[in-house]
């Protein structure tokens, strides 16, 4: 399995290539030998770019999404395929940007899943409730949906990393106290097996405005096996603190 912690930095929409390479090459100078996982996810873009700059780096670079298709007239969109081509070892799926802000279900999530483990990528698989579905007690109901509906059986537990984001955390500055988050990934954890047996070893990642200041304590709890970053992954002494707290 990957080493401890997991620490992984969605850099979103942000980053022109100078800016890119820049924050990869200070990176590269701070991860002299680490003991972890760190990963980033650049924009498409500059995937190869930053790739190229991570090399011989155990920085690894992946990108946001991919189709579930292999190729064709999909304006717009990258495969599996071209992920890797362009240097990628990882991608995300389902990013609750991309459930939320573009309409992908669970079923697209599951073909997405099953593509990028086709080319041999790690899917970091995303989770996560909303608000209203917090409140209305919804959340456990809501995170077993989308394990089970967007993990095929079939799924290589070797490249799965399990995300889990409230929707409400990210971006925002709050987070569940460290108890809820416990819990919630207890309950991942038992829903992950339960789905996939040989999932016990799949890290387990916390999202949403994980912060220098927070990461430790978010890190250390049982069942979180690292962070998935988003904003604080912009700035690379941060982000490298936070890879430091776990
Ligand atoms: O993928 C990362 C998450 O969406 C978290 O974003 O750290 O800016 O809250 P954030």
């Amino acid at each position: 399995g990957l080493a401890r912690p997991v620490v992984f930095g969605n850099w979103k929409m942000h980053g022109l290539r100078a800016d890119s390479l820049a924050l990869a090459g200070s990176l590269v100078e701070r991860a002299v030998r680490p003991t972890g996982t760190l990963g980033v996810f650049p924009p498409a873009t500059v995937l190869r770019d930053v790739a190229r700059r991570l090399e011989g780096s155990r920085i690894l670079a992946g990108a946001q999404d991919c189709h579930p298709e292999a190729s064709g007239a999909f304006t717009g969109s990258i495969s599996a395929s071209m992920v890797k081509d362009a240097g990628g070892t990882a991608v995300l799926v389902g990013h609750s940007e991309r459930r939320h802000g573009l309409g992908e279900d669970d079923a697209v999530i599951r073909r997405k899943v099953l593509a990028a483990q086709g080319e041999g990528l790690l899917v970091v698989l995303c989770v996560g409730e909303t608000e209203a579905e917090w409140q209305a007690g919804e959340r456990e109901a809501r995170l077993r949906r989308q394990i089970h509906e967007g993990l095929a059986e079939t799924v290589d537990a070797a490249l799965l990393v399990l995300a889990y984001e409230p929707v409400w955390a990210i971006g925002t500055g709050r987070t569940p106290s460290l108890e809820d988050i416990a819990g919630t990934h207890a309950f991942l954890r038992r829903e992950l097996v339960g789905r996939l047996p040989a999932a016990q070893d799949v890290p387990l990642l916390y999202g949403g405005s994980v912060k220098p200041g927070n990461a430790a304590d978010i890190m250390a709890l049982p069942d979180v096996d690292g962070a998935l970053v988003g904003g604080a992954s912009l700035d690379a002494a941060g982000f490298w603190s936070i890879y430091q707290a776990g």
